[in-house]
């Protein structure tokens, strides 16, 4: 089974490329080797490669820089999607996709389902909503996997933005009333990896086609995290946290006060997720044996 991987160089993309080796044949590709906003190399590599399962792990992610490059953040984010999504259901092949929290405008009392309407506050959650559209539209197999604040020990999060201010700063202040489950890059790719595993043929995965939240089990809010990841005692920097609001702390993007994504239908299909202060304990495990 030949497994083809957009964003490699990614948190999700790299985390991919180590979980699935052993499930199929992987192909893992950065933007050096198939750029997304070019689809015509993304659809001479679909017909080229004949994959089964197409995984887009690829994203424009930057949600401030996405308030003023529109653009750019539509192809890559909603245009690409369209051109994988269309490639893959000219093969007959699955694509599996990741979106996000943002879709949603943070309002809800109580966890998000995945029918409930979206109303994005940001032109990246506008993007990455165009994009679960226009892969529906096309109307091929394939997982919409929405995955929220994800980090690792690779690329650009909170959890080494936390680190890393911590080898200068006596105190941070962290924003305290935006409330999410912070999800460790790890436990996205495991989950995608027995999803393929458990379907044992892509015709299975074909079944099962939908949008489905996949994110670490409970919630906190930012400051939260920052406290749980100062808490862990491999953590020798210790600043001083003090809670403040998102008022306190403007940014070019309007982010979901509630984040929180109900996972029963994951669950239910797939099976269980960990607990998200678990997974921080399990990856900042991993830090101290690197
Ligand atoms: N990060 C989060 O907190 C978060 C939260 C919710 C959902 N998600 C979703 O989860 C998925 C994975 O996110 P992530 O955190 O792994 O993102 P990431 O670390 O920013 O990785 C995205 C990858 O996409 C690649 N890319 C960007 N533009 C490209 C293009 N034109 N052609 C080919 N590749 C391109 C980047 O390449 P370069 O390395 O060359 O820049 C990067 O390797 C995305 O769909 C994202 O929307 C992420």
């Amino acid at each position: 089974m030949r497994i083809l991987i957009t964003g490699r160089n990614g948190q999700v993309g790299d985390a991919l490329t180590q979980t699935l080796r052993g499930i199929g044949e992987i192909i893992a590709v950065d933007r050096s080797q198939l750029d997304l906003t070019n689809p015509d190399a993304v659809r001479t590599a679909i017909r080229e490669l004949q994959p089964a399962i197409v995984i887009n792990a690829a994203a424009y992610t930057a949600v401030d820089a996405a308030e003023a490059d529109q653009a750019m953040a539509f192809r890559i984010n909603a245009d690409a999607p369209r051109v994988l999504a269309e490639e893959t259901e000219r093969l007959g092949a699955t694509l599996i996709h990741y979106s996000t929290d943002y879709v949603f405008d943070g309002s809800k009392d109580g966890a998000w389902l995945e029918d409930d309407a979206p109303a994005p506050l940001s032109v990246y959650g506008r993007s990455k909503l165009a994009g679960e559209q226009a892969i529906a539209d096309v109307g091929g197999a394939h997982l919409i996997l929405r995955t929220s604040w994800v980090y690792g020990l690779r690329g650009k999060n909170f959890l080494l933005t936390m680190l890393k201010l911590a080898e200068t700063r006596d105190a941070l202040s962290i924003v305290d009333d935006q409330i999410g489950a912070p999800t460790w890059r790890m436990t996205i790719a495991e989950a995608t990896a027995s999803i393929i595993r458990d379907a044992g043929e892509p015709a299975q995965l074909a079944a099962l086609s939908g949008i489905y939240h996949l994110c670490a089990d409970g919630y906190t809010s930012w400051f939260g995290f920052a406290q749980a990841i100062f808490a862990d005692a491999s953590v020798a920097n210790k600043p001083r946290l003090q809670p403040i609001t998102t008022a306190d702390y403007p940014t070019p993007a309007q982010r979901p006060k509630n984040s929180i994504m109900n996972t029963d239908k994951f669950r239910r299909t797939f099976g269980d997720l960990p607990a998200w202060n678990d997974a921080l304990a399990a990856c900042l495990q991993l830090r101290t044996t690197h």
